[in-house]
């Protein structure tokens, strides 16, 4: 099998999609891409302009015309995301667009210009593709699906940590519940909802450092090569 050029990553909030999927990316000298970042520009950008994200319509309308752009910042390796050529990085992890991105992100005219994007970024190859539906909508033929699983209260100790390395305010039991509503919202929507691809290596993270869950991701790559 020649080198896998297409890699997935899903699995639900603050599984540690974002600081696995880049340590793999700069290891494989992959594009590192973050698709939750379109949903949550999607959301700031409806939430600047209406105040509110319950307009399907307008929402829809907003996401078609936003102009947005991702780079990697070469000094801190960290994805900056500018929208109408701002920087809004910072804005991106509030509780508003915490609380409406699952809303904002179940409109299916939404996803259908955000994945028509993520595709043709897919197809260039030589990626590394986080989100919840890579695997099984966004790059269905990508060589390698990887799903990762850990437990809430995991999950909400690991985003509690990195918030307050960010010296974002952090409530424990708020940020379990935006986890657990945001896995209810993202699973049971009827478009392209948070599941495995069939063809998915689960992985759970849980006890896991990051280092340790990019080795179990390597060894699987090594298989595919050597099959
Ligand atoms: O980092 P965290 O896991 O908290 O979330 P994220 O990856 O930034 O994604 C934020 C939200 O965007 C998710 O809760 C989903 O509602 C939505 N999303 C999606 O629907 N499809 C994707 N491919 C990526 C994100």
């Amino acid at each position: 099998m020649k080198k896998p050029s297409q890699i997935a990553i899903d699995g639900p909030a603050a599984s540690g999609k974002t600081t696995v999927g880049k340590l793999l990316a700069d290891r494989l000298g992959f594009l590192f891409f973050d698709t939750g970042v379109m949903y949550r520009l999607a959301t700031l950008h409806a939430l600047k302009k209406l105040g509110q994200v319950d307009d399907e319509a307008a929402v829809t309308a907003l996401t078609r015309e936003m102009d947005i752009s991702l780079r990697t910042n070469e000094q801190t390796g960290e994805t900056e995301a500018l929208l109408f050529g701002q920087l809004v990085n910072g804005q991106l992890h509030s509780p508003e667009v915490d609380k409406q991105v699952s809303v904002v992100a179940a409109y299916s005219g939404v996803r259908a210009a955000l994945t028509e994007q993520q595709r043709r970024i897919g197809l260039l190859g030589d990626v590394v593709m986080v989100g919840r539906d890579i695997g099984t909508v966004v790059m269905p033929d990508a060589a390698l699906k990887f799903f990762l699983l850990a437990s809430p209260e995991e999950r909400a100790r690991r985003r509690s940590q990195e918030n307050q390395a960010k010296g974002i305010d952090s409530d424990y039991v708020e940020i379990l519940r935006d986890i657990l509503r945001r896995d209810e919202l993202d699973s049971t929507r009827t478009i392209a909802p948070l599941r495995p691809a069939e063809d998915a290596i689960l992985i759970d993270t849980d006890q896991k450092a990051p280092e340790a869950v990019v080795a179990e991701m390597f060894s699987h790559i090594t298989q595919a090569l050597t099959a």
